[in-house]
């Protein structure tokens, strides 16, 4: 894999100072940037990293063995975590996606939030949305660059039928594909931009390295993602039913495929006022730096899952149902905390 040994300013712009055109802003309560580095460590926590990982009955697969979360398998089923299972939950989420989900767990105030730290400085970036499913995220990213330079990707072409009925996204190339493996030549993207999509990546840590590969020199990753609950009843349902990786995670995996000036950003709905115990559908903002061109140095055994191998439909069935009533939890969640918002009184802990 070759690696260009000198690093020259990018022709995308990099995260310099004072280049922003989007107003930094952070939910009440919530803390900043965890900016990271070796020296001066940010994280209270040490990195989970997990050996020894127990091999996974075929009811509870675990993703690949690549990433420290995939091998959480005890804990952690997670049913809905593989292509097919979310590639059937979005056959049907997508009908009332915008409507139901995001308002929920993922608002405007958050996505502009959330973006901020992608520096997308530039109408003439080339930027792709990875798992852009109905376009939310993408409607957001064309509020600053031309949608002709705008690459919107997923795998479920029914979440992608309703992102091509957005007039705003005209323009915008809607195409089918998979996060993992990425249909791009290495060095195309000034941005990489991805939200709410990684908790259904089998190996979460192979979507990352294809972030880097696809990045030019100089260019940007920002990754949008959950947060791991702390609170038993939340944790059990997080587990039950995706990934939620804990903070330490999403840095390990955007160091290890290369990434630098790796930063994590909190975000959350105002009405949570910074709690974080429940977890958060979408919980953190992740941006890292490509400073070298070419492919990521870290290198991975076989994809984790091969879709084309056929499922036993009853385990597919289990799965996928009990899959579906976790994720109905998280429907509920942000609900009981809108009602917690409106009646404890203001500046008081919910
Ligand atoms: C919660 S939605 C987020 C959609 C959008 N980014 C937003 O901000 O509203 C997650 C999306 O990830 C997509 N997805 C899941 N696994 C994927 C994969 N391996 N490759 C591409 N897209 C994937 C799903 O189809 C779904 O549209």
């Amino acid at each position: 894999m070759a690696m260009a040994s000198t690093r020259a300013p990018s022709s995308a712009g990099s995260l310099a100072p004072g280049r922003r055109t989007l107003r930094p802003r952070s939910p009440a309560g919530l803390p900043g940037f965890l900016g990271l580095s070796p020296s001066k460590p940010t994280l209270r926590r040490p990195l989970a990293l997990v050996s020894g990982a127990r091999p996974c009955p075929p009811l509870f697969r675990c993703a690949a063995s690549s990433s420290p979360a995939a091998a959480r398998p005890a804990s952690a089923p997670r049913f809905i975590q593989h292509k097919k299972e979310a590639f059937w939950f979005y056959r049907f989420l997508s009908i009332v996606y915008d409507h139901v989900i995001n308002p929920g767990h993922w608002t405007e105030d958050m996505r502009d939030d959330a973006l901020q730290p992608a520096d997308l400085h530039s109408r003439k970036l080339k930027v792709v949305d990875v798992g852009g499913g109905t376009g939310f995220t993408t409607l957001g990213i064309v509020k600053h660059v031309e949608p002709e330079n705008v690459t919107l990707l997923d795998q479920s072409p029914h979440q992608l039928e309703k992102a091509r009925q957005k007039e705003a996204l005209n323009g915008v190339t809607i195409i089918e594909g998979d996060a993992e493996d990425l249909p791009f030549p290495t060095d195309t993207f000034d941005r990489y931009v991805s939200a709410g999509s990684i908790e259904y990546w089998p190996d979460p840590q192979r979507g990352i390295k294809e972030a880097y590969r696809v990045l030019r020199l100089g260019g940007v990753a920002c990754l949008i993602g959950p947060v791991h609950p702390t609170f038993w009843l939340s944790r059990f349902f997080a587990d039950m039913w995706m990934l939620f990786p804990t903070e330490e995670e999403y840095i390990d995996w955007f160091k290890k495929a290369g990434f630098e000036d790796v930063k994590l950003k909190r975000i959350g709905p105002k009405w949570y006022r910074g709690v974080r115990r429940h977890g958060l559908i979408m919980g953190c903002s992740v941006t890292g730096v490509k400073r070298e061109r070419g492919d990521s140095p870290l290198q991975l055994g076989p994809k984790a899952e091969d879709v084309s191998k056929p499922v036993n439909p009853i385990t597919f069935f289990f799965r996928f149902l009990v899959g579906t009533i976790c994720a109905a939890y998280y429907v509920l969640v942000p609900i009981y905390m809108w009602i917690k918002d409106q009646i404890v009184p203001k500046g008081m802990p919910i």
